[in-house]
């Protein structure tokens, strides 16, 4: 093996020096040093690389090599996959920590070591799975296996479990053992020997990435690596790990709620639309049966402050319930608080509400949230936001049965949204009775039986529908 050292590169200029140092003597940058590998001898090519280094046509680029895919056996996560596991891939699962990524990778574990029927109706047989654990014992890891079920029969022989921190040696142990799938648990906690720096640096992080993609490409195995999240919600380490694989996945979800959405931010293999619902069970998490209805909150009679959304999360119309409240203060700036909603949208409806539409929350505190943890950064929100805040400040509660979908704009004037059709649909099959959607130029939607679309102009206009108000009493104030 070649003799390798570490150097310490500059992420902004690719200056490299012997030691760490806060700020690149070169170009000025602060922070920029990562500690890097640097090989004597060029490193092998991963064989992909080789084969493919023919140029083909485009008209002849082979379709039948399609990329071979193994469904995990978990429906939701193959949707979001787009069909399965790509053999050679290699996926990043990100989400916050107790949010339920280890008991899905044992899930997922259970699946390849269980063998599924694919898409097309070719049956994909059972393999190894290979679990490398650098956060819990291995006994931690099989006292979850054993309260999801899956220490008995073929699955607990399929599945090895390997308490090791070290990806160089993780690697030997995937090319002797050639499993189906190999899970990194997690990708803070290995290092490689070759580096000082200590496990979950962004040198180590990525390293060790790169040690494992090079395994997936040369051995076409597929590799799961778990991610942590930070508070702010971006991935733990490097951004370039993001870059750097071919999937990236996150769960998120309220982790004292039961729901989990399985979400694709990048998808070499498929489309980045799909989401997964999920809810945490005694058994592990489990497909829900009607996601469009999972986070809608109960409630036995209409609240105020509460606007039900028709949403859509890529192809997948979703019901999701706005919540808002306004309360007095005296405190000189009032707060905006937004969780599950975007922050910046939130201070700007209640901007536009104040000046278009004779709701002043300038004296108020503003909170609004999503029910069930979500996290939604659709402009179709706009209106439910709006209304549900114009609905806690009047302390009214919108029309039984109701629900709004619309962006609204600076001039309090309201646009329609992609996909109407669809989502009107989804919320007659569950029993909403009346929809306020904007007036649209492509004319107007249809109704699906038993909704009543009811075609709003303005913002001032949608809030005196929703509240059943006279037409007087939202101009109160203006
Ligand atoms: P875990 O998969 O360890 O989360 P992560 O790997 O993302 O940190 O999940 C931890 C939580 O899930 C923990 O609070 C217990 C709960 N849980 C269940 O509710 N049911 C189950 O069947 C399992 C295995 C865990
Ligand atoms: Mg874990």
């Amino acid at each position: 093996m070649a003799r390798t050292q570490s150097r310490f590169v500059c992420q902004s200029c690719g200056a490299a020096v012997l030691r760490w140092e806060g700020q690149c003597r070169t170009c000025g940058e602060w922070n920029t040093l990562v500690e890097t590998v640097v090989h004597d001898a060029p490193r092998p090519r991963p064989a992909a690389a080789r084969a493919g280094s023919a140029p083909v046509a485009l008209a002849r680029a082979d379709n039948a090599t399609d990329e071979v895919r193994r469904p995990v056996g978990i429906g939701e996560l193959d949707r979001v996959l787009g069909g399965g596991l790509v053999a050679g891939s290699v996926v990043l699962l990100g989400g916050e920590p107790g949010i339920g990524k280890s008991t899905l990778l044992l899930q997922v574990a259970a699946g390849v070591a269980t063998g599924v029927v694919n898409a097309t109706g070719v049956r994909i047989p059972p393999a190894t799975v290979l679990y490398a654990t650098g956060e819990e014992s291995v006994r931690q890891v099989r006292l979850r296996a054993a309260r999801l079920g899956l220490t008995e029969g073929p699955v607990g022989e399929a599945v090895s479990v390997v308490a090791e921190t070290g990806v160089g040696r993780i690697v030997d142990l995937a090319r002797a053992e050639r499993p189906g799938l190999l899970v990194v648990d997690s990708v803070q906690t290995v290092a490689s020997e070759e580096l000082d720096g200590p496990p979950g640096s962004v040198g180590q992080v990525r390293e060790a990435t790169l040690r494992l993609m090079e395994l997936a490409k040369s051995d076409g195995i597929p590799v799961v690596l778990v991610g942590h999240v930070t508070k702010d919600g971006t991935l733990a380490g490097p951004k370039t790990l993001e870059h750097l694989v071919d999937v990236v996945l996150s769960v998120e979800g309220d982790r004292t709620g039961g729901l989990r959405l399985l979400r694709a931010t990048k998808n070499r293999y498929g489309s980045t639309e799909e989401v997964g619902v999920f809810e945490m069970g005694d058994r592990g998490l489990a497909e829900v049966a009607d996601p469009a209805r999972a986070f809608l909150a109960e409630h036995d009679a209409p609240a105020p402050g509460s606007v039900v959304a028709p949403i859509l999360e890529g192809s997948r119309p979703l019901l999701v319930e706005v919540q808002a409240l306004v309360a007095p203060t005296a405190a000189p700036t009032p707060r905006r608080t937004a969780s599950g909603v975007d922050q910046n949208r939130l201070a700007l409806l209640v901007a536009v509400l104040g000046r278009r539409a004779g709701i002043g929350l300038s004296g108020h505190d503003v909170y609004a949230n999503l029910a069930g943890g979500l996290s939604v950064t659709e402009p179709g929100l706009d209106l439910p936001l709006a209304l549900a805040l114009a609905s806690s400040l009047r302390d009214r509660p919108l029309v039984t049965g109701t629900v709004a979908i619309g962006e609204v704009g600076l001039l309090g004037e309201l646009r329609s949204v992609g996909g109407l059709d669809r989502r009107l649909r989804e919320a007659a099959r569950l029993g909403f009775t009346r929809a306020i959607v904007p007036r649209s130029s492509r004319g107007r939607p249809a109704a699906p039986a038993g909704i009543e679309v009811v075609v709003v102009g303005s913002l001032a206009e949608a809030i005196r529908v929703a509240l059943a108000e006279p037409a007087s009493a939202s101009r109160r104030g203006t």
